[in-house]
């Protein structure tokens, strides 16, 4: 008779772990929310994945909750469910709101978004404002400044902990740069700055790693096909939304970065869109070292030595960065 032996998706997942965290998704039911959700639950590192959104949540936890893997998984349906949802959380990630379609910007988001992400991260305030809270929901450049001006107001703001999620940018300048060099994909690793909307998404192409070499034709097509790729997406998915699996794969990725810099692994660095000094702007997408309490540090190396060429966008694109910002800044003061 043949041993049975039980089997997992991913054999770490057995492993028992000394400590494990609590991660809520608001948006749940969403595009990105989905499989964010399955990706989230297959962490060895989550013990209870929270999901909330205003509607259809209740079918997606019953179902995800049927994987045997750790994490015990609750829906939250509403406004009414969300100070239960959010309380004891040490993740909360907001991926709610509206997705674009063919020939918007994702600034023509900022009218619905804008709101949504205020009123979401107002209860992350009251409910668990030591949480790292995980921004994707756009326009980025604007929704992180936002959600910072609220939890000022809150009086509990803590500037290490809230993050523009960007690691979409830094997975599909990894995939294009490994596809374009012949590299081994595992290895590639490609530091993205600036913001997540088009020329403020900028790829540091020089800083590659491993080292690689690039014609100026090469940087200005890997460039642009990075800055344009959501665009992309959006345009094959012709008016059903935007990029959902990509986003959830980077989002769990940025999860998991997370709770392994909360549970004291001490070599964990992510790009992200995050306050920050190494700019005159005040908010500023670029590498960060996570730690127990945040970001522990900043990587100004990755914008020393620049190219002309990355010098020169890296000017350009603070007009908009900058503009982007202080719209979301004035969203809040004009409600207040
Ligand atoms: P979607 O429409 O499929 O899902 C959004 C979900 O949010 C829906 O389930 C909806 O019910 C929910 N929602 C709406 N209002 C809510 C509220 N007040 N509270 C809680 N939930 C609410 O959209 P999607 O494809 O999942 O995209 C979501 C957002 O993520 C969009 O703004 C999109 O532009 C953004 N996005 C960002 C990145 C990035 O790199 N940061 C990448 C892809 C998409
Ligand atoms: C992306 O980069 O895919 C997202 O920001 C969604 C979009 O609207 O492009």
């Amino acid at each position: 008779v043949p041993k049975i032996r039980p089997k997992q998706v991913f054999s770490n997942q057995l492993q028992p772990r000394a400590s494990s965290f609590k991660v809520a998704v608001l948006g749940a039911a969403g595009g990105i929310g989905q499989p964010l959700g399955l990706l989230i639950k297959m962490s060895p590192l989550v013990s209870a994945l929270h999901l909330y959104d205003i509607a259809n949540v209740k079918g997606v936890a019953a179902d995800l909750s049927h994987c045997n893997t750790p994490a015990k998984v609750l829906d939250f349906t509403g406004q009414s469910e969300l100070a239960n949802c959010l309380k004891g959380m040490d993740v909360v990630v907001i991926p709610a709101g509206v997705p674009r379609k063919p020939g918007m910007t994702r600034d023509d988001l900022f009218n619905i978004n804008a709101g949504i992400v205020k009123t979401l991260v107002e209860a992350v305030a009251d409910n668990c404002p030591d949480a790292f809270i995980h921004i994707i929901s756009n326009p980025v450049n604007s929704t992180v400044p936002i959600a910072a001006e609220v939890l000022k107001q809150k009086g509990v703001y803590n500037p290490k902990k809230l993050f523009g999620v960007t690691t979409l940018d830094v997975v599909r300048a990894n995939a294009f740069v490994a596809q374009k060099k012949n590299l081994k994909l595992i290895d590639v690793d490609v530091p993205v700055i600036g913001g997540h909307a088009g020329i403020t998404i900028l790829p540091l192409l020089s800083k590659t790693r491993p080292s690689a070499t690039f014609t100026d034709e090469e940087v200005e097509k890997l460039t642009l096909r990075i800055q344009n790729a959501g665009t992309e997406v959006v345009e094959a998915k012709a008016g059903a939304g935007s990029a959902t699996l990509s986003m959830a794969y980077a989002a769990a990725r940025f999860v998991e970065s997370s709770l392994r810099a909360l549970d004291g692994d001490g070599d964990v660095y992510e790009c992200c869109f995050v306050e920050s000094e190494l700019t005159e702007l005040p908010f500023f997408a670029s590498r960060v070292k996570l730690g127990k309490n945040g970001i522990e540090a900043f990587i100004s190396a990755d914008l020393q030595g620049l190219t002309d060429y990355e010098a020169k966008a890296l000017e350009a694109l603070k007009p908009e960065l900058k503009t982007s910002i202080e719209k979301g800044v004035a969203f809040v003061h004009k409600q207040a």
